[in-house]
């Protein structure tokens, strides 16, 4: 590869580790490597997945935090929209040209709710999940100021004992509060059970989702006899959208690991035994990187040290061992 020559006089321009297409060999290590064709296979099998159940897919943004994939996801893997944590991820994916946003968490600083409410001026539909009233009586205060609309959620705590109200009493309450609020739409519920997902047993998991499912569809029920049925009732993992796309209460998926894939989602089991990461989604997400000491003989020490990689759930497996390096998995 010829380097071009910079105002200096050095060599310069293997400073962008890699490019799309680039040979392995010539990429600059530690690097991270997204496999285009992984990633593809994942985004179209979840879209067909959600499409034969009936689902709609909101795939979430938090794990790839990426305007080109959400829109990758939307193009051919069906996905109505994406899912953020925060306004300032909301404000990125509408900027970049996402139509529909859900914020799956809550909004509470002054600041951040400002900046929520304007965004429907770029013409994007926007969400945002609450599970307290002075949040309802703040959004609203917000969007009059600015002219604008939010549809808001009412987070139900299916289990995980974080955010969320969890009695039907109280779902109901704070949808009555939504829809008396100037500018904002009730428009239904949010329960996603996020400590289930990595559950490594098939049958444990099933437990927790079955209760899960169990308390969403009785809160359902009581938001129907009440005249406020939701329009979205939306959850679902990449370790649970099965229960939830099968269980005839939830309408919309939010997964969002599957796209990239992790070794602690790979260790997972299905409904068979069999590990997620043997078939069920490819892994597309790694970290290049090479040995750069072997002097002793039962070590290698590679050039991706710990500010390279996340380990907050465990030290990375390494994927592909070659001859000239070490290729290794991100997580
Ligand atoms: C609210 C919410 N929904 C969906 C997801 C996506 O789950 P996963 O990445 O396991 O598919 C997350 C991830 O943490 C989440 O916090």
């Amino acid at each position: 590869m010829n380097a071009p020559v910079n105002l200096d006089g050095l060599e310069v321009g293997f400073d962008v580790p890699a490019l799309p297409g680039m040979d392995e060999a010539d990429i600059q290590t530690p690097c991270l490597v997204l496999d285009l064709d992984a990633l593809e296979r994942n985004i179209m099998k979840m879209g067909d997945y959600a499409k034969a159940h009936g689902m709609h897919l909101r795939v979430h943004g938090k794990m790839h935090k990426s305007v080109d994939i959400a829109k990758l996801q939307e193009r051919i893997g069906g996905a109505v929209g994406v899912c953020c944590q925060k306004s300032s991820e909301a404000e990125v994916f509408v900027r970049g040209g996402i139509k529909d946003v859900l914020v799956s968490n809550q909004v509470c600083d002054p600041v951040k709710i400002d900046r929520l409410a304007q965004l429907p001026k770029l013409g994007a539909r926007v969400i945002v999940c609450v599970d307290d009233a002075i949040n309802v009586a703040d959004l609203s205060a917000a969007v009059s100021r600015h002219g604008t609309q939010l549809e808001v959620l009412v987070e139900i705590d299916c289990g995980q004992n974080r955010c969320g109200v969890t009695t039907p009493a109280e779902v109901i309450s704070l949808a009555k509060d939504i829809d008396a609020a100037s500018g904002l739409k009730f428009s239904g519920i949010q329960a996603y059970l996020g400590s289930a997902q990595h559950i490594d047993s098939y049958a444990a998991r099933k437990e927790k989702l079955d209760a899960a499912i169990a308390q969403v569809k009785e809160i359902v029920s009581a938001l129907g006899a009440a005249g406020l049925a939701p329009d979205i009732v939306t959850g679902g993992g990449t370790g649970s959208y099965n229960f939830e796309s099968n269980s005839g209460v939830y309408t919309e998926l939010q997964c969002g690991s599957y796209a990239f894939m992790d070794a602690d989602y790979g260790r997972i089991k299905d409904q068979d035994g069999h590990r997620f990461d043997a078939g069920e989604w490819d892994y597309a997400c790694f970290i290049l990187t090479q040995v750069m000491s072997h002097v002793k003989a039962d070590r290698a020490v590679v050039d991706a040290g710990l500010k390279v990689q996340s380990v907050d759930s465990g030290l990375p497996v390494v994927h592909r061992p070659r001859r000239c390096g070490v290729h290794q998995l991100f997580r």
